[in-house]
């Protein structure tokens, strides 16, 4: 059975972008049967918070959501990083092969600084720990959004270096995984038509209250072509949005193409903005009712991080041990 391996920093309220981009392929995938390991990337996170309480309030809050959303606990294991030690021990022996060249070049870091965040040594490091991540499960996929895919191939990058440092052609010390990027939903738009980011202050998180997601749906930036006018939906990004929850060959994606287009039926943005709350309503039903359900059930929760720590340590065991031979430890 393949493995996958992906993970989500805690720093704040998830939203449809995650999920389109990562969350939605780990659903797609569990259930195709692989075995995954998905976790909660704590100390990634340090890199950009600095509140302890909003930190631990964000960890769970996370968990919370990868169950609500349908990561199954009897085939996927859900943990946290601080919880498997091995990731920090590797992250360390990959350093030390990776040259520093590799992260100067690496652009999430220029980004982030640029957006405001603390140019800290964590940071600029931020990609080692990541590969430690991935490596330390030896998975074969890594499905993530199209922004991480430079953080995949420095993964990847390393593993082979490490591989042609300590290991040998036919013995090698790490696995090297492949990244999987959705088609279609890789960079999904916020609010103003920007990338839909935490760090942009417009996400569109689908457990808001009714009549605030409502609200906030609504204030979705669209142009001024008037309601009789012919509208173009593939440059609107409320139709981006649906297009990317009901899937773009969906009948109800396609019909809504059609009012777009229309000029005799009175179509106007609002009336697709209706027709987005509506879709958001009905498509994470079942996921808000089961939110709900977790946020009084924490003792499930802990035992959810207890079992999926546990398989995760276990996954870690044999590669953390080559690792440590293979570099004279
Ligand atoms: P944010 O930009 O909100 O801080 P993260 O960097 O924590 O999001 O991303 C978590 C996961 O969600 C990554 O796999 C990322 O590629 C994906 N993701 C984030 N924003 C989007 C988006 N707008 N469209 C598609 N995928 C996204
Ligand atoms: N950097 C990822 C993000 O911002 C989170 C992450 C950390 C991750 N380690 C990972 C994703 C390993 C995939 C695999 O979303």
């Amino acid at each position: 059975m393949p493995r996958l391996l992906s993970g989500l920093q805690p720093s704040g309220q998830l939203h449809l972008g995650n999920y389109s981009g990562a969350i939605k392929q780990f659903l797609t995938l569990q259930d195709q049967g692989y075995e995954s390991y998905v976790f909660v990337a704590s100390y990634h996170a340090l890199t950009s918070v600095r509140d302890p309480q909003a930190l631990r309030a964000n960890i769970r809050q996370v968990v919370i959501d990868y169950l609500a959303f349908g990561l199954d606990p009897a085939k996927t294991n859900i943990y946290l990083q601080h919880d498997v030690p091995a990731v920090t021990e590797l992250a360390w022996l990959l350093g030390c092969v990776c040259p520093k060249s590799q992260m100067d070049k690496a652009v999430s870091y220029k980004d982030k600084v640029a957006k405001g965040i603390p140019a800290s040594i964590g940071l600029y490091t931020y990609p080692v720990l990541q590969a430690a991540d991935i490596l330390a499960v030896e998975p074969d996929v890594v499905p993530v959004g199209e922004d991480q895919r430079q953080n995949v191939e420095i993964a990847r990058d390393l593993a082979q270096r490490f591989n042609h440092a300590y290991g040998s052609e036919d013995n090698p010390v790490f696995k090297v995984p492949q990244v999987m990027i959705q088609p279609g939903t890789a960079v999904l738009p916020g609010l103003d038509g920007q990338k839909m980011s935490k760090s942009y202050g417009n996400t569109l998180d689908p457990f808001l209250p009714e009549k605030k997601l409502r609200k906030t749906i609504m204030k979705i930036v669209s142009d001024s072509t008037p309601v009789e006018a012919a509208k173009n939906p593939d440059t609107d990004t409320t139709f981006a949005l649906f297009s990317a929850l009901a899937g773009a060959d969906d009948p109800r994606t396609l019909e809504l193409a059609e009012k777009y287009r229309a000029t005799d039926i009175g179509f106007g943005y609002g009336h697709a903005k209706q027709a987005l709350f509506e879709l958001m309503l009905e498509h994470f039903g079942p996921a808000r009712a089961r939110r709900e359900e977790l946020m009084k059930d924490p003792g499930y929760v802990e035992g959810v991080l207890r079992d999926g720590a546990e398989a995760a340590n276990q996954a870690m065991t044999d590669v953390t041990a080559r690792a440590r031979a293979a570099v004279g430890l």
